[in-house]
């Protein structure tokens, strides 16, 4: 057996040294040391061998398997130096010449935001939460106190999957769905991609994201939101800027608030995103409705909560003026090049 190790030994050095192509290399690879390689097969015959034999063999095989890949790729880096000094010895080649351009992918701006929303609310103590897109209409709807008759369940609004299945409208499809996860007192914010069947312009897409925020404990006031709100936004646009509070009306909050935050891309001064107005609605948000809480399997008689659904894709609009929202789903590569860093 041992002569037999040395025959093959003898055989694939030869033939490795004798090589002169990267290609035939792998092969040879293979034909000695793949799964069914000669190499290969002589290791699994150990088990029929004595006992005095079998460690001798077994050492040696081993042997045999490192000198061949050293081999191998010795003879691999040998052919290439070679192949490097022939093409620099050319007299046509000139290594000033510059390289193809290579191209650095970039993050994009849903992604760089959504991290660094991530990252704040973190250090806050909130967890971060994960829920489908594909939703029952009971979480997207009916938990959050939207009847059936309600305008927002109108086929206009929503995609229908199947019977009972929507594309989650919105991200307060997780806010029940936390609180049978969780047990109060908790804070989450659960970022992700909302869906509605709607017509585009420059602020409006089928395909947005949003960034639900929720706080369930004892004794959340409206004074509690406001001043979460605040740092949150401070938090974000790491500045102060300028914020109006309207009292807004969605069936799973009470009071409700819609929160506009001063149009970033124009200053205020009017644009398409603003719709000419000054303000873009940024964060609608509110106190958690009781019967939200009923569902969520809270006794609204001792917990309490705020939530709000950060419009994401607008907030990505302010950050880095983008004019058109339709953008951000274009793919286009010239929109996303311009966030690469660095
Ligand atoms: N889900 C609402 C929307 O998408 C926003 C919202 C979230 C409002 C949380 C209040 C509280 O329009």
């Amino acid at each position: 057996m041992l002569d037999q190790l040395e025959q093959v030994e003898k055989t694939a050095l030869d033939l490795i040294r004798a090589s002169a192509d990267p290609a035939e290399l792998r092969e040879l690879e293979i034909r000695f040391l793949g799964k069914k390689g000669e190499v290969t097969r002589i290791l699994r015959s150990l088990g029929s061998m004595s006992a005095e034999q079998r460690p001798l063999v077994g050492q040696r095989v081993n042997q045999l398997r490192g000198a061949i890949s050293s081999a191998i790729r010795e003879r691999i880096d040998h052919l290439e130096a070679e192949r490097m000094r022939r093409l620099c010895s050319d007299p046509h080649f000139d290594a000033t010449l510059p390289v193809a351009p290579l191209h650095v992918g970039a993050l994009h701006p849903i992604t760089l935001v959504t991290d660094h929303i991530e990252s704040v609310f973190r250090a806050m103590g909130f967890l971060l939460l994960d829920y489908p897109e594909a939703e029952s209409e009971f979480y997207n709807f009916e938990a959050l106190n939207i009847p059936a008759a309600h305008p927002a369940r109108d086929m206009q609004d929503t995609f229908w999957l199947e019977e009972g299945v929507v594309l989650r409208t919105h991200t307060s499809s997780g806010q029940v769905r936390a609180m049978q996860e969780y047990p109060p007192p908790f804070r989450a914010i659960f970022p992700g991609k909302v869906f509605r069947y709607e017509r585009t312009d420059a602020s409006h897409e089928h395909t947005f994201h949003q960034v639900e925020g929720l706080m369930i404990d004892r004794g959340v006031s409206v004074a509690n939101l406001i001043h979460s709100m605040r740092t949150l936004l401070g938090a974000i646009f790491e500045r102060d800027v300028e914020i109006r509070l309207r009292p807004g009306y969605f069936p799973f909050v009470e009071p409700g608030f819609e929160l506009d935050i001063q149009c970033q891309v124009c200053g205020g001064s009017g644009c398409p995103v603003c719709k000419y107005s000054s303000w873009v609605e940024l964060l609608p948000c509110g106190l958690v409705h009781p019967n939200v809480l009923r569902f969520g399997g809270l006794d609204p008689e001792q917990w309490s909560g705020w939530a709000f659904g950060l419009g994401l894709s607008r907030l990505v609009m302010m950050k880095y003026r983008v004019d058109d929202i339709r953008q951000l789903l274009s793919g286009d590569l010239r929109f996303i090049r311009q966030f690469a860093q660095g």
